[in-house]
């Protein structure tokens, strides 16, 4: 990461900061538009955080350094959203950090007005609002509006703010700082404000959101898998690939250890109901077991005695294998499948609420 040194050597009071991902077309005219818009009595320095452009981004903007107090950081390795604005954060001078996109879709005219609030101590941090009254977003095609509805509304347990999924937004410089290192997604203001819990005075300022002109979204699917992620993670559960691979692991060896414990219990002369019974605890405490040490091993609720958590695992389990139960009635005895059709999806269902019983009750984080 370089930095080109600001022209201004006395601290302003606020950091613009403006994470670039191929933005040529559009820099310039942000640039342009924050220099004309700013009130005169906030003092203040535009950060471009580019992230490797191809396309002469960190060039373009760095040509405004020399008579402006623009700087451009230049960001090496992978590329990362979250990341360009923490480290924005990181090296701004201003006791209060703006976000906003390049691209022209936040109005540079209103950075005051996000300002205000927050140099008046009214509250801790203000949001660019599309939601609030007098807002809107103007020249999104319908699956935009769908895609950022359904992820609002997924925001919804974590915050009253109406516009949680907002790029434009302002707080202290600290209050980025104090984020955890692996506030890792798309949305940083979600961090905030989950972060900042019930004690956040949050302000919404109403803003008309326009459609970027140039250049394109950035906004893929890879990003909105990691926003799902994020939220599971917020929500306390531990969802990820790689537990839910181990967690079909530690599964088969359970399934082993519940046909032998079984078969020998009845080689033993043992009766049907005992059998069953033994080999299915037995096989939950080695799964649980394994399921602490391996699958979910690190930052579960320290505060759980390991005799509770267990008593939580085997709930989840009893209540797993009455709703396979109950897959299987509905398989068989009403949609007409043959028991062994049945009993693959019965399964798959079984799996599945063992697996988020587990990530979200059991080992939550
Ligand atoms: N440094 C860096 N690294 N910048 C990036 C990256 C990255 O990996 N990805 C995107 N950006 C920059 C873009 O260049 C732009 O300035 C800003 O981040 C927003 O990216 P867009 O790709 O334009 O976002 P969008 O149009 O999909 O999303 C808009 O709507 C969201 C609301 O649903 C943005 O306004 C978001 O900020 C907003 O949250």
């Amino acid at each position: 990461m370089s930095s080109a040194s600001p022209s201004n050597p006395a601290a302003p009071r606020a950091s613009i900061v403006v994470p670039t991902l191929n933005e040529a077309d559009s820099i310039s005219e942000l640039i342009e538009r924050i220099l004309a818009s700013m009130p005169e009595d906030i003092s203040f320095e535009t950060l471009v955080v580019d992230d490797a452009s191809e396309d002469g981004t960190a060039a373009l903007a760095r040509k405004w350094s020399d008579r402006h107090p623009v700087r451009v950081i230049e960001r090496q390795g992978p590329r990362d959203l979250s990341g360009s604005v923490l480290d924005g954060a990181r090296e701004a001078r201003g006791e209060w950090v703006v976000v906003m996109d390049a691209d022209g879709s936040h109005p540079p005219e209103r950075i005051g007005a996000l300002l205000r609030p927050l140099l008046e101590n009214r509250c801790d941090l203000t949001v660019g609002s599309r939601h609030a009254p007098g807002g809107a977003t103007e020249g999104w095609p319908i699956h935009r509006h769908l895609a950022s509805g359904l992820a609002t509304a997924l925001a919804w347990p974590f915050t009253e703010v109406r516009d949680p999924m907002a790029g434009f937004f302002a707080t202290r410089r600290e209050r980025l700082l104090a984020l955890p290192g692996h506030a890792a997604g798309y949305k940083i203001l979600l961090e905030l404000l989950v972060q900042g819990g019930d004690s956040l005075r949050t302000e919404e300022v109403p803003i008309r959101f326009e459609d970027r002109q140039k250049g394109r979204s950035k906004l893929g699917l890879k990003q909105q898998l990691t926003y799902l992620k994020r939220l599971t993670y917020l929500a306390g559960g531990r969802v990820s690939g790689s537990s839910a691979g181990k967690f079909i692991l530690v599964g088969l060896s359970g399934m082993l250890v519940d046909l032998l414990i079984f078969q020998a219990l009845i080689g033993q002369q043992a009766r049907l109901g005992t059998a069953h019974m033994a080999s299915f605890v037995v096989a939950t405490l080695t799964n649980f077991a394994l399921n602490y040490r391996w699958t979910f091993r690190g930052d579960a609720q320290a505060e759980l005695s390991l005799p509770l958590r267990y008593l939580r695992f085997f709930i989840v389990a009893v209540m797993a294998l009455m709703i396979r139960g109950g897959v299987l009635v509905l398989l068989v005895d009403v949609l007409g499948l043959s028991p062994m059709a049945a009993i693959v999806p019965a399964i798959v269902v079984t799996a599945g609420v063992n697996y988020l019983g587990s990530a979200f009750y059991v080992f939550a984080s």
